[in-house]
């Protein structure tokens, strides 16, 4: 039974393969567009208490030459305006549903209430609002928000419902970093598309079988909604704020001319100490700021390329390990380099600020008494050509499971003790890599095969997990208790999320 369905998988995977992996890159206007910062939106204050007014709204954008495309946006036709608020401030967001189905808003990364998450429990429906209100209560961070209706978060954040969340805090302000927006500090939001030739996004249609499988990707680089932007530095020093925001390609990230830059954070804020590294990996849903030192005047291109630098070494990991990074390589678009984005320093002045080594210093979890520790496995049965076919006709959403079971949200997969530390070890025995995603959380890696990347190192709340892996994460709940409203966790490869490798957790 089990040697039958995996030679049916390879078969399924031989058949699929070429499809990918002879994909070339469209030749399209490549940097000739303008980096757009997103338009900061600080809220109304009222000492530390802070309003927020967004609009989910439905649009139309300028994204290719010569046709318009119909896309989502908060506060705007196209992704989101960039929420800044300070630790210590109380938030109260209205957001308001003009589109025309149902939709959520949830703030990734931000330890909150469960009434307040914005995930599946929290829908609004058409020309209602929710009112979100939360304290900001943890360090400074480049966070994000974007829907996450049941089933459809795939579809909506990739018609463009997503957006950053920064969170300043006093310790991160008195650093000398590059810190303002829009000038030395940007947000990069970095997602891939694939067009109609009228203009539209073309998502996924319910008999794209594999594509649906594989996550959707597209050809089309896009950062903060526009193609392979030039970014006109002015300031020698440039922090970008990275956030893969796409719905299911990993980015391996680095510069044309091979220059290092430092990585100071990662998902859940700075890390201790800088790390300068020449490449980052980021898989959807994580976060990473890097500083570039642009000093040289010179017009560097961020590139993805897949397959570089895989591990920091690759002697360190177990056979099966070394199996699953070769599928995981093999796997689609991996001969192909894409651009990203340029940075033209032609015009850049000297910086005042700079990158102190020491950053911060973290709480050491692993002191900590461990009141749990849990396993969650994660499992995709692509079945015979025959059952993706009755799935595809009956919609049945059973093929990705975590602990043998789909999403079901009228059942609660476990139960966490408020203020405890706990250990969760994430196995992945499918043959994709799958970025697992904890909501309400900031963990650390405990440890990992061939050691920790750069950003690795610092509080995250999405973490990789390659095929035949098994990663341990360790983490201290908030002190939010509900007996009802469960928090998710879940893959943040969103067609994976909307297929049900998701699960729920009430916090007691
Ligand atoms: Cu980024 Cu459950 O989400
Ligand atoms: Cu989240
Ligand atoms: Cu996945």
């Amino acid at each position: 039974m089990v040697s039958r369905r995996i030679f049916l998988q390879s078969i399924f995977a031989l058949a699929a393969a070429p499809f990918y992996i002879f994909k070339s890159a469209r030749a399209m206007s490549i940097f000739k567009n303008a980096f757009v910062t997103p338009p900061l939106d600080r809220g109304m204050r009222k000492g530390s208490d802070l309003y927020f007014n967004l609009n989910l709204q439905s649009g139309e954008s300028s994204i290719l030459p010569n046709v318009t495309t119909p896309t989502w946006g908060i506060n705007q036709p196209f992704l989101g305006v960039t929420l800044r608020v300070n630790r210590g401030d109380k938030v109260h967001i209205n957001v308001t549903n003009n589109l025309p189905e149902t939709s959520t808003l949830h703030w990734h990364g931000v330890k909150l209430p469960a009434g307040a998450d914005g995930g599946p429990h929290q829908p609004i429906k058409p020309s209602e609002t929710w009112l979100s209100e939360y304290d900001i209560d943890q360090p400074a961070a480049t966070l994000w928000y974007h829907s996450h209706q049941m089933h459809k978060t795939g579809e909506q954040v990739y018609n463009g419902l997503a957006g950053m969340f920064i969170i300043d805090d006093e310790q991160s302000n008195l650093l000398n970093l590059p810190s303002e927006y829009g000038v030395d500090d940007f947000p990069v939001i970095i997602q891939d598309r694939e067009f109609n030739d009228d203009g539209s996004l073309n998502y996924l249609g319910r008999f794209d079988l594999e594509k649906g499988m594989q996550g959707v990707k597209g050809e089309v680089m896009l950062v903060n909604g526009v193609i392979t932007p030039t970014l006109s530095a002015t300031k020698t020093l440039i922090r970008l704020r990275l956030l893969n925001g796409s719905n299911a390609r990993v980015y391996q990230l680095l510069f044309d001319d091979n220059r290092s830059f430092q990585i100071i954070a990662s998902d859940g804020g700075l890390l201790e100490t800088t790390v300068t590294a020449k490449t980052i990996r980021l898989a959807p849903g994580e976060r990473a700021e890097i500083v570039v030192d642009v000093s040289d005047g010179g017009m560097p291109k961020l590139l993805h390329r897949p397959g570089h630098d895989l591990m920091p070494n690759m002697n360190n990991l177990s056979i099966i390990q070394k199996i699953g990074m070769a599928i995981f390589e093999n796997d689609d678009e991996v001969k192909t380099e894409f651009n990203i984005l340029q940075i033209d320093a032609r015009q850049a002045t000297a910086s005042d600020a700079s990158v102190p080594n020491k950053l911060t210093t973290h709480v050491d979890l692993s002191t900590h008494t461990i009141a749990n520790r849990r396993v969650m496995t994660l499992k995709m049965d692509s079945g015979s050509p025959l059952t993706s076919i009755t799935t595809a006709i009956l919609g049945s959403r059973d093929l990705m499971t975590i602990n043998g079971k789909s999403m079901d949200i009228m059942r609660i997969d476990e139960r966490v003790k408020a203020g405890s530390v706990e250990v969760w070890e994430i196995r992945n025995e499918s043959r994709m890599l799958h970025p697992f995603h904890i909501h309400n959380v900031q963990f650390k890696i405990v440890a990992r095969k061939g050691g920790l990347l750069g950003h690795e190192t610092g509080f995250k709340d999405v973490v990789i997990v390659y095929p035949g892996e098994r990663v341990e994460v360790i983490m201290k709940f908030p002190e939010f208790r509900d007996e009802n409203i469960p928090y998710m966790y879940h893959c943040h490869i969103l067609e994976h999320e909307d297929r049900g490798m998701m699960g729920q957790f009430v916090v007691v």
